[in-house]
């Protein structure tokens, strides 16, 4: 199979997850964003899918990527949606006119956190959700990906 006809996913991180490294390390870790995206590039090729990554601050932009995945094919949608997570419609939105399954992932366990993180707009959409794994949960977000898309 040639990389242009293999299945395709799209990861998404949203705001301050361009900081990871840096950012709060006892909560998310000392691997950089660009260290994270190599990795599970390489695991993606492994996995023989075309692993796209895009990290954004901007809530439209966000939306936006995520429209544009419809006429691009993206099979499977893998998000991060940091902090939006608990506030985005118009990522829900977004997710609900595209109709692609996406799998929602945090770093964190939200759940052990404050209680204001408890509370996703996208979870109820979402194929399945991954929460409080580290780093290791997009690699696990990428297992699953291909998991849905070898049993459709
Ligand atoms: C996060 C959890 C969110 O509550 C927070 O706003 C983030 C990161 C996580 O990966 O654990 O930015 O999505």
């Amino acid at each position: 199979m040639s990389i242009t006809d293999s299945p395709k996913v799209l990861l998404i991180n949203g705001p301050n997850l361009n900081m990871i490294g840096t950012r709060e390390p006892h909560i998310y870790g000392s691997t950089t964003l660009i260290q994270l995206e190599e990795q599970l590039t390489e695991k993606a090729k492994q996995l023989e899918f075309a692993l796209t990554c895009f990290q954004s601050n901007i809530e439209g932009e966000i939306i936006t990527q995520i429209q544009q995945a419809k006429a691009n094919n993206v099979d499977v949608i893998i998000i991060n949606p940091g902090a939006y997570t608990h506030t985005s419609i118009g990522i829900r939105d977004a997710f609900l006119s595209v109709q692609i399954p996406f799998i929602e992932i945090h770093i964190s366990n939200v759940y052990a956190r404050e209680h204001f993180r408890h509370h996703s707009y996208l979870s109820d959409v979402a194929s399945g959700i991954l929460v409080g794994h580290g780093l290791f949960g997009y690699e696990l977000a990428l297992y699953r990906a291909q998991n849905i898309i070898s049993s459709r």
